[in-house]
């Protein structure tokens, strides 16, 4: 049966998760903690992959451990799946945590021990067009009926995780005053190495060139595609059903114009104009 939205603090989100939000609120995080957090289908996975590359200098056996979701796990799903709370405490540190959280949802925990947060943000038509075909495969949200239902929820923020502009704003206007990196899908699309030196120097890793380039490689589209410990394959099935389309599924910049009429981009552009006039936040919007 496909899950139900609910609203929390101004942000629509899955019922599956208010349900058990107390203890999401009271998530632990510790010093040295790293918490990458998106709005979805931002490239969290993506992000999450080179993260691990750089903190265990490239080693390709190592980040094979174990997939994504155990490896780096996803704080606000972990009374649905593996590993579980119990399993994230006893994790030893540093971890690294994922979340869709807004960033006044997010533990406050994370901001008491100044974990670094690795902020990683998406172009609007983009992501839209990438979360209507994951929507299709989420158990915990409602199935969408049709794409043009499906881009006014979005425009609206009435889907999981709510409004793509006021997440990307919110740690927009908190990356100065908190240990924040925000990133861009587009860059990381268009120059990986100077994207991927950023977040190692974040982390506080220099990395040489040789190594650099390893992990180019190891985190390229191609190679997570093939690699069942990145691509999500693993996600359990009650949670993500991938029969008819699959998680890494182009992970292309510019590819809304597959999905958006003429129409639909003049009013979503019109809309987007307002949404985001009053923010210093600039987007490659790809033409
Ligand atoms: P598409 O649906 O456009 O293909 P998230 O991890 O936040 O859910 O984001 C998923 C999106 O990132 C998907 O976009 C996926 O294909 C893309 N992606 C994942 N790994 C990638 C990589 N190594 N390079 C480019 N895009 C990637």
């Amino acid at each position: 049966m496909p899950g139900k939205l609910t609203v929390l603090e101004g942000v629509t989100i899955a019922e599956a998760i208010t349900a058990k939000w107390e203890q999401i609120w009271n998530f632990q995080a510790r010093d040295g903690d790293v918490l990458i957090d998106t709005y979805p289908k931002s490239g969290t996975t993506w992000m999450q992959e080179i993260v691990d590359l750089i903190l265990h200098d490239g080693d390709e056996q190592i980040c094979r451990r174990a997939p994504t979701f155990e490896r780096m796990p996803f704080i606000e799903l972990l009374h649905l799946m593996k590993p579980g709370i119990e399993v994230v405490n006893a994790m030893p540190s540093p971890r690294v945590l994922k979340s869709h959280l807004a960033v006044h949802l997010v533990p406050p925990s994370f901001w008491e021990h100044n974990c670094k947060v690795i902020y990683v943000a998406r172009n609007a038509k983009d992501t839209a067009t990438s979360y209507y075909h994951f929507d299709q495969t989420v158990q915990f949200h409602p199935d969408p009926v049709s794409w043009e239902d499906y881009l006014e929820q979005f425009m609206k923020g009435d889907v999981g995780w709510g409004s793509w502009y006021d997440h990307v704003k919110g740690f927009w206007e908190q990356k100065d005053k908190r240990n924040v990196l925000y990133i861009f899908f587009e860059d990381m699309k268009k120059t990986p190495q100077q994207v991927i030196r950023k977040v190692a120097k974040f982390l506080g890793k220099d990395l040489s060139e040789d190594l650099l380039n390893k992990i180019v490689k190891l985190s390229s589209f191609e190679h997570m595609r093939d690699n069942p410990m990145a691509n999500n394959s693993g996600f359990p099935k009650e949670i993500l059903d991938q029969s008819k389309i699959v998680f890494m599924r182009k992970g292309a910049v510019g590819d809304w114009k597959t999905m958006f009429t003429a129409r639909q981009k003049e009013v979503f552009e019109d809309h987007y104009k307002r949404q985001m006039e009053s923010s210093t936040l600039k987007f490659q919007d790809p033409k």
